[in-house]
């Protein structure tokens, strides 16, 4: 039993109407399996499915900045005010700076949200671990959206990722992701000793999504 956690990044297919038909799909699938799914929408769908779903919605990305002078920015009292679980930080395709990951990581500390850090290799997870988030999510970045499993083609840095965050931190979780879409890329994940994976790509752009979850969980 792990954890997925799904990012329907800026895909066409997991906005607005497409959006919330995935999210409802997701929620579906979770109360089948014992495994925690939860979702990471665009920020403009977050609200409503916050207010319509039982599963836990994560923002793509939030900002280190409090609420001030910041123009387009979203800060981390916003997430927490429209109730959101919390937020993937430091995403390959929306970097941060050192310093704003650690600023993040410790206001959400303060609010109580779930601080999920990704990172692209071995090293980047050691030291995002050293910052003691949630959770830290080791993703190649040149496998993202490549349909080939970072648990399969590359064990190794799934199984030091986890080494490497457990030595610096042994309460940080370590998530995988990039290319993850079948049910045996997860068990690969958990069996190297990942909490679970974060994918995008084999969910959010499947023909049939709910089916590609149920796929992706072992119910099918
Ligand atoms: O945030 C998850 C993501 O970067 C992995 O993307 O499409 O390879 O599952 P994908």
């Amino acid at each position: 039993m792990g954890v997925i956690i799904i990012n329907f990044k800026a895909y066409e297919e997991g906005f607005g109407k497409r959006g919330y038909e995935l999210a409802k799909a997701t929620e579906e699938v979770s109360k089948k399996v014992d495994d925690y799914l939860a979702i990471a929408p665009p920020i403009l769908d977050l609200p409503e499915f916050v207010s319509s779903l039982s599963i836990d919605i994560f923002a793509q990305h939030v900002d280190a900045v409090n609420y001030g002078s910041n123009t387009g920015r979203i800060t981390p009292e916003m997430l927490n005010e429209k109730r959101a679980k919390g937020s993937l930080i430091n995403h390959s395709e929306r970097r941060l700076r050192l310093a704003d990951v650690d600023f993040i990581v410790s206001k959400f500390r303060e609010l109580g949200l779930t601080s999920i850090v990704c990172t692209n290799n071995i090293p980047t997870t050691a030291a995002a671990a050293a910052l003691s988030p949630d959770y830290v999510a080791v993703e190649p970045p040149e496998l993202i959206g490549s349909g080939i499993p970072v648990s399969k083609s590359e064990p190794e840095i799934v199984e030091n990722s986890v080494k490497s965050a457990r030595d610096v931190n042994p309460s940080v979780k370590v998530l995988c992701g990039a290319g993850i879409s079948k049910h045996e890329d997860y068990v690969t994940a958990l069996d190297l000793g990942a909490e679970g994976v974060l994918l995008a790509s084999g969910v959010v752009k499947a023909k049939y999504p709910k089916a590609a979850l149920e796929e992706l969980v072992g119910l099918r």
